[in-house]
């Protein structure tokens, strides 16, 4: 095992819902284009070397798409250190996940996703089986397509596990839901969360055949 990883087995996992939503590589979109050849972004596994810029990507993300909606206060106490450190985390957790980058020729990593096996006690139809556990794109990179390829990829590893459906929970922001309607997904449930003090919006969509996501047969 990596020794970086052996050091850190026996630290508590950071709640999932103080940190917010995390993130994971496939080679064709819903048009049939090969992902390595759309504008210079290729999607592959993160590894231990991909810790500090997913979890740049991740703060950054956090502060442009939340921010108006996550108080203020709470945006400027996340830190690049802690998320840093649970990345470096989850990416010695083993087989179970799948920590993607998307990476921009002379720019580096600008995206990231996670998915893995549905996290037990989340109150989805238990028909859904893999989790797009989280998903950031920054800023100044989004609306390139960058986001589907990641979530196909995502989808595609999923598959190779034995897992076809998939659902995802996310801050109703002013993209999430757009982008997962975009994709095919279907409108499972809205809850609360809270968050620095605000309760806000906490949506479920889930793609009951998530391989429509993989195939080339997905919405126009
Ligand atoms: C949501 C997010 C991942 C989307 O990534 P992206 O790379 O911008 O998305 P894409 O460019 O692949 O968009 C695919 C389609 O989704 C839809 N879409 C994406 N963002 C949208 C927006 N802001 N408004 C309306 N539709 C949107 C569009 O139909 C788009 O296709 P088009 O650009 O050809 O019209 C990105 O906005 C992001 O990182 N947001 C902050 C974090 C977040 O909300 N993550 C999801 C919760 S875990």
């Amino acid at each position: 095992m990596d020794r970086s990883c052996a050091a850190r087995r026996h630290e508590p996992v950071v709640p999932q819902a103080t940190r917010g939503p995390l993130m994971t590589n496939l080679q064709v979109d819903f048009r049939g284009r090969e992902v390595g050849d759309v504008r210079g972004v290729t999607i592959r596994a993160a590894d231990q070397k991909d810790a500090t810029a997913i979890a740049r990507v991740h703060i950054d993300s956090w502060r442009t798409a939340y921010r108006g909606l996550v108080p203020d206060a709470y945006l400027a106490q996340i830190s690049y250190e802690e998320s840093e450190g649970t990345w470096r985390r989850i990416l010695c957790e083993g087989d179970d996940k799948r920590l993607l980058v998307a990476e921009m020729d002379d720019v580096g990593v600008v995206g990231f996703a996670l998915g893995g096996r549905g996290r037990t006690g989340d109150p989805v139809d238990p028909a859904y089986e893999g989790e797009l556990w989280g998903i950031h794109i920054l800023a100044e990179h989004r609306r390139q397509g960058i986001g589907r390829m990641l979530v196909r990829e995502v989808a595609r590893w999923l598959a190779t596990q034995g897992m076809h459906s998939m659902f995802v929970w996310f801050l109703h922001d002013a993209a999430a839901p757009h982008f997962y309607r975009a994709l095919g997904g279907q409108h499972l449930r809205t809850t609360k969360i809270e968050i620095g003090g605000a309760v806000l919006d906490y949506t479920a969509y889930g793609w009951l055949d998530a391989t429509m996501l993989t195939n080339g047969e997905g919405p126009p």
